[in-house]
């Protein structure tokens, strides 16, 4: 088993591509941190995960707030005495609208989430990660979920773009920072997959049928959204220590359209 022994810590595990994630990683050996601020959610997820077998620590909170962070790590560490892999993935995007349309509120709120909730998590992951390098020479792994829209402009979702850019410049310059403690930290960049960001969100006011997934999808070579454990399945081989040469990268899981 790939993960077999290690603590992978998955922010936002309560929907979507985490809830997705978590079994996967599971079934490979490894022991979850599950976090999320939707509290309710987040423990109907473990319990089932319980049931089957994984040994789940959860704890409810949001990733814009760095006490919430700082204690995620220190549950990993005081539940199962290591931190091996961390996931940010936490995110949510805003009401689209151009530039000069979008609330500045939400403006304030994609970046505090997006980006400052990456930047946080990865602040108090670090450590630990560095730690475990120098006492144990274990090698940490660090995993941000930017977006397609990381990588290129993204019309009436500036500010996401903006968020999800960012979080591709704070994984760049650490993997080079870091580089020397065996830590290696990667992006991936999902384009539009069917979890509720996208199926309640982007298709908000569509009978969210087919067609409205032809419209959204029309971009995309593929054209169609990706199933969640299509871009979950990217997490374990980018996460899986034998891949243990890539770092710095910002890997685009997008059915083809960055190859345009
Ligand atoms: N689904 C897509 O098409 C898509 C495409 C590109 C990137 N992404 C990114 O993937 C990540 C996961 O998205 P998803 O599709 O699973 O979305 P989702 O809305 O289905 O799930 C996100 C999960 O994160 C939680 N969450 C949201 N904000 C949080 C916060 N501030 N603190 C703690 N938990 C929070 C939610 O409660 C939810 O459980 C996000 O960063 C998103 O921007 C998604």
């Amino acid at each position: 088993m790939r993960y077999d022994g290690m603590t992978v810590l998955i922010t936002g595990g309560a929907g979507g591509f985490g809830r997705s994630a978590a079994p996967m990683f599971a079934a490979e050996g490894a022991k979850l941190v599950l976090t999320d601020f939707n509290a309710e959610g987040l423990e109907e997820h473990a319990a089932s995960l319980r049931e089957k077998g994984a040994e789940v620590a959860t704890l409810a909170g949001s990733v814009d707030d760095e006490a919430h962070c700082e204690e995620t790590v220190k549950l990993a560490l005081d539940t199962f005495g290591r931190l091996d892999v961390a996931i940010n993935n936490a995110g949510m995007g805003h009401a689209p609208g151009r530039t000069h349309e979008i609330d500045s509120e939400w403006a304030r709120k994609t970046i505090d989430i997006n980006l400052m909730g990456t930047f946080y998590g990865m602040k108090h992951q670090l450590p630990a990660m560095m730690e475990a390098k120098q006492k144990h020479d274990r090698a940490g792994c660090i995993l941000n979920v930017s977006s397609l829209a990381g990588i290129g402009g993204a019309p009436t979702i500036g500010m996401y773009s903006a968020a999800k850019h960012g979080v591709i410049g704070l994984t760049k310059s650490a993997a080079l920072e870091y580089v020397r403690y065996g830590i290696r930290i990667n992006a991936v960049c999902p384009a539009f997959a069917r979890t509720p960001i996208v199926t309640e969100g982007m298709m908000a006011g569509t009978d969210g049928g087919k067609a409205a997934e032809d419209h959204l999808t029309r971009g995309i070579p593929m054209r169609r959204l990706a199933e969640p454990d299509e871009i979950t399945q990217a997490w374990l081989f980018i996460c899986d220590p034998k891949n243990s040469f890539m770092t710095g990268q910002a890997i685009a899981v997008d059915g083809g359209t960055s190859a345009m």
